[in-house]
């Protein structure tokens, strides 16, 4: 019989007994799998700059793709993120020219927001998988034309780059939210604050690297910071919002920007349960995980415990502490609920015991690993950088025809929140989800006016057909 995982006793292990388990797992010979260089997927990559040189670096380490074309606009960029890709990868400025080799099956794009739906679009229209950076459309015409259009072409597989979905973490605690060990999650707390955030660069709105600060282009903070956390709230609520409130302010950064420097919403989701959203640019402390981590993070809080995670880099990958919720305090002693509590690692199958098949060594290096969790000495992290598991994700779903886990519907739903809230902000009003149904669409033509002499006919009597509204639903 197998030892159940509660028997495990951490404690017993010395912290230099740990590190020479440790040593000695690192030292062992990594097993290496080899893929058939046939099977690989033969893909380009739209968009070179800061992420999509960092995404052909991590494609680079996959053996399931290959790397057979790049575009980008500014030559530079290209000629740089060419001469890092080992598989000469041939070289395009024109998008639509690397969509006409019949050599690319997939495409990863990673242009500015206000490009990814007509490169997504003419993607999709010459054949080609598609993984497209978040947020994936910037307008709510574009959420019905991608939404019609990806309905053509059930066939390819159409990826966003939420890579939050890919993390053994957030799957974790995405479980312990469906067992009810968090008991009823009511409260979801964000943020993702910088400091200072994006710095306006020489020439203005005339300098393509300033895209993010012009509205013409970028969604601001919420495309690109807020899409990560409220997508990861939809999941873990398993719902989208009804309603979104929030106030946004221009307030620090006089430099000509036009988008907000900081944001703080409130989203309302089915039975009164809600996301509070902060994205700030002044200051970057992360009040969560023993405030180890800087920037990003999230708070999920149930009736019956809460936990604190994020999602970090290559460097800092991500992690999470489990609070239980402490036992009801009676009145008289309700100043104990002020008393210390301690944060529980959440850990991954990379560190749970399996007593019948570990070795000796695997064993002992994994209650180490614990054993330091557990005195606070290291904070437990994923194994994998999920940009990795995303990326290899989508190259097997290209394969398979498996269904992403971030696929066209969450990319549309996280859109809309985007566009939603800013439009929050803009008009100073509670903007409810419903209103993408209408918004964006063609207005139906106005009925033909009669003569007014003439007796009116049933069809002046209909009422007209709604034009799309802008008050809220109730
Ligand atoms: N998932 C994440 O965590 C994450 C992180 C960072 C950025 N992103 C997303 O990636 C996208 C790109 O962001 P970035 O930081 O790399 O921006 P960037 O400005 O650094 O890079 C954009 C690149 O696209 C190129 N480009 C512009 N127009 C083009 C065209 N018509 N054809 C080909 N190339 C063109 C530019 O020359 C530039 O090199 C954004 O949508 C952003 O939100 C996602």
């Amino acid at each position: 019989m197998s030892k159940p995982e509660t028997m495990a006793k951490p404690n017993d292990f010395s912290r230099r007994d740990a590190l020479k388990a440790g040593a000695a797992i690192a030292s062992a010979p990594a097993i290496l799998k080899v893929y058939a260089a046939s099977d690989a997927v033969k893909f380009g990559v739209i968009g070179v700059g800061s992420r999509g040189s960092y995404l052909v670096d991590h494609l680079a380490k996959l053996d399931t793709g290959r790397c057979v074309a790049l575009c980008d606009v500014n030559q530079q960029a290209l000629d740089e993120t060419a001469r890092k890709v080992s598989t000469h990868p041939r070289k395009y400025k024109d998008y639509r020219e690397l969509l006409a080799d019949k050599d690319v099956e997939a495409v990863v794009i990673a242009v500015p927001l206000y490009l990814h739906f007509a490169i997504t679009r003419d993607a999709l229209e010459a054949g080609k998988h598609v993984f497209c950076e978040k947020s994936l459309v910037f307008k709510a015409d574009e959420v019905h034309a991608l939404r019609a259009l990806a309905a053509e072409h059930p066939k390819q597989i159409l990826q966003v780059g939420l890579q939050r979905r890919y993390s053994l973490y957030f799957q974790s605690v995405k479980k312990m939210i469906d067992d009810g060990v968090l008991g009823t999650v009511t409260h979801i707390h964000a943020q993702w604050h910088r400091n200072p955030g994006w710095t306006m660069k020489p020439g203005g709105k005339d300098n393509p690297k300033n895209w993010r600060l012009f509205r013409e282009y970028s969604g601001g903070l919420m495309a690109e910071l807020a899409s990560h956390h409220i997508d990861v709230a939809d999941w873990f609520f398993g719902a989208h919002p009804e309603f979104v409130v929030g106030v946004g302010g221009l307030d620090f950064w006089k430099d000509g920007r036009e988008v907000f420097d900081n944001i703080q919403l409130i989203y309302s989701y089915p039975g009164g349960r809600k996301l509070m959203y902060s994205a700030i640019t002044t200051c970057q402390h992360l009040p969560i995980l023993c405030s180890q981590r800087p920037e990003f993070g999230l708070v999920v809080m149930g009736t019956a415990g809460a936990v604190e995670m994020t999602l970090g880099s290559d460097n800092a990958l991500p992690t999470a502490l489990w609070f239980r919720e402490p036992e009801q305090a009676t009145a008289s002693a309700s100043w104990a609920q002020a008393g210390p509590q301690k944060g529980i690692p959440i850990i991954t199958p990379a560190t749970q015991v399996d007593w019948n098949n570990d070795s000796f060594l695997s064993r002992e290096s994994k209650l180490a690993r614990r054993w330091l969790y557990d005195k606070g000495l290291m904070l437990p992290q994923e194994d994998r950088n999920p940009v990795d598991t995303e990326l290899e994700s989508f190259l097997s779903d290209v394969r398979s025809g498996n269904r992403p886990r971030a696929d066209l519907e969450v990319g549309l739903a996280d859109s809309t929140a985007v566009i939603l809230s800013n439009i929050a902000m803009d008009e100073n009003r509670r903007v409810y989800f419903k209103e993408i149904e209408t918004m964006g669409l063609p207005v139906p033509p106005a009925p033909a006016t009669a003569k007014p002499s003439a007796p009116p006919s049933p069809a002046i009597m209909k009422p007209a057909a709604a034009a799309p509204s802008t008050e809220p639903n109730p």
